[in-house]
């Protein structure tokens, strides 16, 4: 008795590939050799859907993301010393000169070699600390000190750099092909301000802690992904398996509908309240990484914030999140029995798992093979889906949707938010 290959594989060979199983009748090798009792012994091997998961220079879904702007650094934070940077399975500095404007370089001086991350900044670029070279944020040489007239030559050289832009209190960077390069998006929930409201931002792993212990998240950017358009996990993880870490609203199981919609997916989370009322939480998953949650406390209206999830490489990433909230609200962070992610011991994250643990738990990069995708996953199938079908787009020389080379369409309209209504009848 044997058992199917579980549906929701994305079609990759199976890995067995040794003298001990070649002439085997195909049927036996892999998946069909798992017996129905279920023993893990003589399992074959998984592996991740590395179509999603890769992320590098060159690869399907590297070169995606790059048809996109990702946020790469806070501009509060750009200061008088340059920072690394790491996006993309690219390590990068970023800097900002004395005049005021942000710069992305490659690292490695073109002289020779040393890292621009000691560079020195000055108000027409940052200068290389070895032997003195300056580049301005487009990689131009302006300057080789210990030349003749200060480098007759260095006109022919250019340090590599990325184009950056600065909006809701990021930097973002294009690391696409030049001639691809699209508007950078405004985003409707975003554009206008209340009197004394503010823009919140964080970069790191808020989105998966509730705090800022961690600086980079150590796990696929698809682990992340994949949550945003899972409404079914806020009622176990969030609401019933512990404690509430939200709302207790959130423990009613919701009546769910997802859709496509705005270059993304979204889901409809309909929850009938005591009070006769019922709640609308619709939150939204934009190509290819950016989302907008609503706000987790049920509060009505609007979302207020958008976040990305911008892959650092295979198997971390980090989030930048912006909102707007009151000015002189500050987060400390969300609190489980009174104490912030960061604060709890190994066995307090047992006890209360949240999203961080049952992300991490999925490990570095999940074993896509090994899912048994169901009903409920629909809106992760569904994003999926489409990832895989704009990553062949970019493959084949197209422009993925969502990119916009017309700055008169670059606002996006958000969706997501908490709608009350009354309670429509069962039908
Ligand atoms: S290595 Fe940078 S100027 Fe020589
Ligand atoms: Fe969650």
């Amino acid at each position: 008795m044997t058992r199917r290959r579980p549906r929701g594989n994305t079609g990759h060979r199976g890995c067995f590939d040794n003298a001990a199983v070649r002439g085997l009748r195909t049927e036996w090798i892999g998946f069909n050799l798992i017996p129905m009792n279920g023993n893990a012994y003589g399992r074959p091997p998984q592996y991740p859907n590395s179509l999603l998961t890769q992320v590098g220079p060159g690869t399907p879904c590297g070169e995606l993301m790059r048809r996109y702007w990702q946020p790469v650094g806070l501009s509060r934070q750009l200061t008088d010393l340059p920072q690394k940077v790491r996006v993309l399975g690219e390590e990068l500095v970023l800097f900002r000169d004395r005049s005021g404007r942000p710069g992305l370089l490659y690292p490695r001086c073109m002289h020779r070699g040393t890292s621009l991350f000691y560079g020195r900044v000055e108000g027409a670029g940052l200068r290389c600390c070895y032997h003195g070279w300056l580049f301005d944020v487009e990689g131009q040489c302006l300057d080789q000190p210990c030349e003749p007239d200060g480098g007759r030559h260095r006109d022919s050289v250019r340090q590599p750099w990325y184009p950056v832009q600065e909006r809701y209190g990021f930097v973002f960077a294009y690391l696409g092909p030049p001639q691809k390069m699209p508007v950078l998006p405004r985003y409707d929930n975003l554009e206008s301000l209340a009197p004394g409201e503010t823009l919140w931002c964080s970069l790191g792993g808020f989105g998966s802690t509730g705090d800022d212990s961690l600086a980079v998240v150590p796990y696929s950017w698809l682990h992340m992904n994949d949550n945003v358009m899972d409404p079914f996990h806020v009622q176990v993880l969030h609401s019933t398996f512990s404690v509430v870490q939200f709302v207790p609203q959130f423990a009613l199981m919701p009546k769910v509908d997802f859709f496509y919609a705005d270059h993304g997916v979204c889901y409809s989370a309909i929850r009938k309240l005591d009070d006769g009322q019922e709640v609308d939480r619709i939150s939204s998953w934009l190509m290819p990484n950016i989302m907008s949650v609503p706000d987790v406390t049920l509060r009505a209206g609007h979302s207020a914030g958008i976040a990305w999830v911008v892959p650092v490489d295979d198997s971390h990433y980090v989030q930048a999140m912006v909102s707007k909230i009151p000015a002189g609200v500050t987060f400390r962070g969300m609190l489980l029995n009174g104490k912030t992610w960061g604060e709890m011991t190994e066995a307090e994250h047992q006890r209360t798992p949240g999203d961080y643990e049952a992300q991490a738990g999925q490990g570095p990069i999940s074993l896509h093979s090994e899912e048994h995708l169901v009903t409920s996953d629909r809106g992760i199938m569904m994003q999926r889906r489409l990832l895989l079908q704009q990553l062949e787009v970019v493959a084949k020389g197209g422009d993925p949707v969502g990119v916009v080379f017309d700055a008169d369409k670059a606002l996006v309209k958000v969706r997501s938010g908490n709608f009350y209504r009354a309670a429509q009848a069962a039908g």
